[in-house]
């Protein structure tokens, strides 16, 4: 579905990503683990057009997207919830989920169930139904990062970017976006996940990639990486313990 071979890109004059490659097959969730640091946003935000790559292959159902413009991207079926919370602040909740599904309003992308869609998003995260006629820029940073996460459901897409979705919520909250995350898996929508909850990312993946320093050190099936002694220590805070 989603394939990226050797990308390279980084910012300016500054390189992050050495040539990277990560395979993001249809249905699965694949996750991408790394320090603080390591270019997880960075690959994030290559693969959706936010920035511009300088090299590799980027290919969304066997076409290239490599260098096109994120809303070209969107309208192919990518949709990308950004790391920190990247809401429209002057705009209520509806209008923000209802601006994820722009490309279906506007005929590039299938139409469906646009008001369905809306009603199950607020299903999904009963805080934004009870917010839904509030500021986005007056919720708080836990349920702006919500709104982030269901606007990019709203696509309806092919595969769906979560740059770290829990980041800032009780866990409570956390829980509930884990679950959400596997509703989602249990409905064939196709992943890639970067979460700070490194062993509980590796509990709803299907494979893992360990990004360090802007290349993939490591990558295997996730209940693999999950008992691997090296990744328990780097990642999974159990390595000195027992
Ligand atoms: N806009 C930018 N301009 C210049 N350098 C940047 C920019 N954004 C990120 N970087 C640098 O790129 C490197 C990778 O950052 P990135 O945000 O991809 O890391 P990350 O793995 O997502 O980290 P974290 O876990 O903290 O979110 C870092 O060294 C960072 O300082
Ligand atoms: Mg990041």
């Amino acid at each position: 579905m989603l394939k990226i071979e050797n990308l390279q890109a980084g910012y300016g004059k500054v390189h992050v990503l050495n040539g990277i490659s990560i395979d993001v097959p249809k249905g699965k969730v694949i996750t991408l683990i790394g320090s603080n640091g390591a270019g997880k946003t960075t690959t994030m935000r290559a693969i959706s057009g936010m920035i511009k790559p300088i090299s590799g292959t980027i290919t969304l159902n066997g076409k290239s997207i490599h260098g096109m413009e994120s809303n070209q991207i969107a309208k192919l079926g990518l949709a990308h919830s950004p790391e920190g919370r990247r809401v429209f602040s002057t705009m209520t909740v509806t209008d923000n989920l209802l601006l994820g599904a722009f490309p279906r309003l506007t005929g590039s992308r299938p139409k469906g169930d646009v008001k369905g869609d809306l009603e199950r998003a607020m299903e999904l995260f009963p805080r934004l139904q009870e917010r839904r006629q509030q500021l986005a820029g007056t919720l708080s940073g836990g349920e702006q990062q919500m709104l982030a996460m269901a606007r990019a459901v709203m696509l309806n897409p092919e595969v769906i970017l979560l740059d770290e979705p829990s980041m800032g919520l009780a866990p409570i909250l956390v829980e509930e976006v884990f679950k959400i995350i596997l509703r989602l898996k249990s409905e064939g929508v196709t992943m890639l996940l970067v979460e700070q909850f490194a062993a509980a990312a590796l509990n709803v993946a299907d494979y893992a990639y360990v990004l360090e320093n802007g290349s993939i050190s490591v990558h295997g099936d996730a209940d693999k990486l999950k008992n691997d002694p090296a990744v328990q220590a780097a990642y999974l805070g159990t390595g000195s313990h027992h």
